[in-house]
């Protein structure tokens, strides 16, 4: 710690500093922060610094606080970010080797295992291990869709990262899985879905920009079990398939056609589906399929056909 944060947190000590002082002070004097594995803590500890500082580049929010603590919180967050930057970079060269990730997994499991293995927050918020993820992966957010598209295609959302671990326990996937995700966005679900499991994913996506972005992420990564293809999931060849996900891509005849698709597959092999927001009241009234999990729209259900 520099001389003059030490005496800022002696300040501390004796009661006549501002209470963001204090903040600091407690980042600062936790050298354990900045251990990479320590990975959960500083994202908290970012969520945090962002919440008392709102966006450091403002002018208003430079001028709202004392000049040497915005400077320190600044120079605090470049700290915390350079940090995880290093981790990200070396869980995506290991993923390049070919060798499972293994720091990544273990945070991801150990999250899951923690209390939410079966019952994960419900609704669409995100959480460090969302941040994580995008860290890894570095997808490119397309500048512009191009796409006009029909009312009854739903726009981008991606799925939360704790419901992916949800789904990837509850089909359950495995090596020899094919998971399909149909209407797949910029490619995050089936990207993971391979890198923790394994299985064989594809990502079928109207929208090309999100299909060009999802591609360059699994060349960057040497994922050659991933792919993803630009199309209507209705005109898509879906025989490969062993799991498919819906997070609510389409509604109406749309999915009325898609889950007919899913149909015909299942009389030609058992298939699990499962689904994830408002189309999961469509799935569960598909006389063919079973649901294995507790039927929730704001969290995974999973279906075998039957
Ligand atoms: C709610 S987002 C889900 C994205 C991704 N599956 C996830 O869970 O993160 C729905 C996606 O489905 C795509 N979509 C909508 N209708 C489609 C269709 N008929 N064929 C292919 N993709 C479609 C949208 O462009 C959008 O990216």
């Amino acid at each position: 710690m520099s001389t003059i944060a030490d005496a800022i947190c002696l300040g501390e000590q004796i009661g006549c500093v501002h209470p963001l002082h204090t903040f600091l002070c407690r980042l600062e004097r936790n050298p354990s922060l900045f251990q990479p594995e320590r990975l959960r803590e500083r994202l908290i500890a970012l969520d945090n610094l962002d919440a008392e500082f709102g966006d450091f580049d403002s002018e208003s929010s430079a001028r709202r606080t004392d000049p040497s603590i915005h400077e320190r919180a600044r120079a605090l967050r470049t700290r915390l970010e350079a940090t995880n930057a290093e981790l990200y970079r070396s869980v995506r060269s290991q993923i390049v080797r070919g060798s499972r990730p293994h720091a990544l997994l273990q945070w991801l499991q150990d999250s899951a295992n923690e209390n939410e293995a079966i019952d994960p927050l419900p609704g669409s918020s995100f959480d460090w291990r969302d941040e994580l993820v995008s860290g890894v992966l570095q997808l490119r957010e397309p500048s512009e869709p191009n796409f006009q598209r029909p009312t009854e295609m739903v726009p981008y959302q991606p799925t939360p990262v704790r419901h992916i671990l949800r789904l990837i326990a509850a089909a359950p996937l495995a090596e020899d899985d094919v998971f399909v995700d149909l209407g797949s966005g910029l490619g995050h679900v089936p990207l993971l879905v391979s890198m923790v499991t394994g299985a064989t994913s594809l990502g079928i996506e109207v929208e090309a920009a999100y299909v060009a972005s999802a591609q360059e992420c699994a060349q960057s990564l040497c994922l050659g079990g991933v792919q993803f293809i630009s199309q209507d999931v209705r005109e898509a060849d879906l025989a490969s398939g062993t799991v498919f996900y819906l997070y609510s891509p389409f509604k109406g005849s749309i999915l009325t056609d898609v889950l007919s698709a899913l149909r015909s597959e299942s009389t030609r092999r058992p298939i699990t589906v499962c689904s994830l927001g408002p189309c999961t009241r469509a799935v569960a009234n598909q006389r063919w399929l079973k649901a294995k999990t507790i039927t929730d729209v704001g969290r995974i259900t999973a279906f075998d056909s039957q």
